[in-house]
């Protein structure tokens, strides 16, 4: 069942360029985004004002990546929460507004509600789902199915790059729709995603600088994962998948928020796993690297492949392929998932079923 791997979070690490071909698979027709289930009329697209991305856990990262796709193209508002807050305050909803509802299982109680909730207030929904009929996918207004096939271990790790995928498509389609995108950009946009399959695979054709990082950190009590932009909302997923499966105090942090607190925390051998992937804001992410490395903290850096001046920074670099900064953390995550498994495994857990969490939140 687990395919010659030795767990299942392997299996569905390895499985994910055929996910992110699979979601992509026939969703462009004639410059044309396709969904499976889209039963807003043009007009109602057309008239969206506001987004809210709502979700939990790593779904809810995966909206943090989308909200920077959807403002650059559509240049629409866009707000991520996590649906167990956005249930229990007062959103400001109008039929203008769409909600976008992330979830793998389909079936996560607080995001549900949240539909729930947002539909009786008026608002379309639309729901990013890897459950065929759950009752997300049942109760949204459209649809966009990601193609991550069963995920067996608790950790998402398929289904989020699924998702993020799928949310690029709709963040694309959003811009198409109001103009910031045009028939060629998409076409190329499209394109380049797609080819993101090929530069994971690329990733896990060589993993051994990701354990190396991995067994110069395992024995610390807590790490720091810094980033910008869409490497800051690549971190705080990768905090998770350490706190989670390897139960390693982790935080992340916006790098630029470093001063205002946390480099108090940072001492000799503290490690800091920077996010420092070719980026409108590369240089401020290596000063912010510099600031730590000058606290004695274990620099691992995820860098873009050719960047050797990096070296001269971090103690272990984890090269990535080049993309456009907004693919970035479809690549920069697999390595993040890697690093946490291969610490978990060193520090002798369970890495498909961490203690305390169930693969679905069905309560709330
Ligand atoms: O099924 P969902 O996407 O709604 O689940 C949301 C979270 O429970 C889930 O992503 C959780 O955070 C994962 N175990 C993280 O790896």
């Amino acid at each position: 069942e687990k395919g010659g791997y030795p767990d299942f979070m392997l299996k569905e690490i390895y499985d994910q360029p055929r996910t992110v071909r699979d979601t992509l698979a026939g969703r462009l027709v004639n410059g044309h985004l396709q969904f499976d289930e889209l039963a807003l009329t043009p007009e109602e697209l057309a008239a969206i004002d506001r987004v809210y991305i709502i979700a939990c856990g790593t779904s809810y990262h995966a909206g943090l990546i989308a909200k920077n796709l959807i403002e650059m193209w559509s240049r629409i508002p866009c707000e991520v929460e996590v649906a167990s807050e956005f249930r229990y305050r007062n959103p400001i909803i109008t039929p203008s507004t769409l909600v976008v509802a992330v979830s793998q299982s389909g079936e996560t109680a607080d995001t549900l509600a949240a539909i729930r909730d947002a539909r009786i207030k008026g608002a379309k929904v639309f729901g990013i789902t890897n459950v065929v009929g759950s009752p997300v996918a049942r109760e949204s207004d459209g649809v966009i199915y990601i193609k991550a096939n069963k995920e067996i271990a608790v950790a998402a790790t398929k289904s989020f790059l699924g998702q993020v995928a799928a949310l690029t498509m709709l963040a694309m389609l959003l811009g198409q729709i109001k103009g910031g995108l045009t028939t060629a950009q998409i076409r190329m946009l499209f394109r380049e995603l797609a080819d993101t399959a090929l530069q994971i695979e690329q990733i896990l054709a060589d993993t051994s600088a990701i354990d190396e990082a991995a067994a110069a950190c395992k024995d610390a009590t807590s790490a720091l994962f810094i980033g910008r932009g869409i490497g800051a909302t690549i971190c705080y997923e990768g905090a998770l998948k350490l706190k989670e499966i390897s139960y390693l105090h982790a935080e992340a942090y916006a790098a630029g928020e470093m001063k205002h607190g946390p480099i108090a925390l940072l001492h000799e051998g503290f490690p800091v796993i920077a996010v420092a992937t070719k980026s409108p804001t590369y240089d401020k992410v290596v000063s912010n690297i510099q600031e730590s490395k000058a606290r004695g903290a274990l620099i691992v850096a995820i860098a873009t492949e050719g960047d050797e001046d990096i070296k001269k920074h971090a103690d272990y670099v984890i090269y990535v392929p080049k993309v456009r900064d907004c693919f970035s953390a479809i690549t920069a995550s697999v390595p993040l998932q890697l690093f946490a498994r291969s610490i978990a495994l060193l520090r002798g857990c369970d890495v498909d079923q961490p203690r305390n969490l169930a693969k679905s939140v069905t309560v709330e």
